[in-house]
């Protein structure tokens, strides 16, 4: 587990990200990853380099956009999101520009300060400069947390997708 926590006395200060941050987001991310009970069909060969590589990938895609927490040179939190002009199905309603917010996360020694809440609000701030309608977020209902933060931040829960397993 690659945690680390934050010096006594540092708040965490929130900056864009860029190239260098792939590799200790994709840590935090993949350990994260590995602590949650397994939902899908197992991990690729790579996973790790391969998470790594997708970060990157997307901060060079313009369209995407990504914050980070650090603590001094320490990377404690990180939030993940994109604008786009979204086509809706059936293609009967004209299409908007909104973001999405894909990920935020929080090591647990600075959980409860406000750092997701200073990364969230972050990320409203791009999305209304960039012309976003509105801002999507996406998150598990079975984690409290998350549904509690997205809540309180103003996010309305309004579409559910389902999921049966059919697997014994
Ligand atoms: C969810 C998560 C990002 C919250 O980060 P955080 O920095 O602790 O959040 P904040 O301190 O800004 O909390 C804001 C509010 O969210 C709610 N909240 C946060 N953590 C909570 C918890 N464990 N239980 C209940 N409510 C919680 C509270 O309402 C909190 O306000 P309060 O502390 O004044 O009561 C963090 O717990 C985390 O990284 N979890 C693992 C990854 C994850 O679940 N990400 C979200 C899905 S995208």
């Amino acid at each position: 587990m690659t945690e680390r926590s934050t010096p006594p006395g540092t708040e965490p200060a929130i900056r864009r990200w860029s190239h260098r941050d792939a590799r200790p987001i994709g840590a935090l991310w993949f350990d994260a990853y590995m602590r949650e009970p397994d939902r899908g069909g197992g991990l690729i060969p790579n996973a790790r380099s391969s998470l790594v590589d997708w970060i990157r990938d997307r901060e060079r895609d313009r369209s995407n956009f990504g914050y980070v927490a650090e603590s001094g040179d320490v990377l404690v939190g990180f939030l993940l999101g994109r604008i786009g002009v979204w086509d809706f199905e059936p293609p009967i309603l004209r299409p908007r520009k909104l973001s999405r917010i894909d990920a935020v996360f929080v090591v647990e020694s600075v959980r409860r300060l406000g750092v997701a809440t200073a990364l969230v609000e972050t990320a409203v701030q791009h999305a209304r400069a960039a012309g976003a309608a509105g801002v999507e977020a996406v998150f598990e209902t079975d984690n409290p947390a998350a549904e509690a933060l997205w809540r309180k931040r103003g996010f309305v829960a309004g579409v559910a997708r389902a999921y049966r397993s059919l697997r014994p």
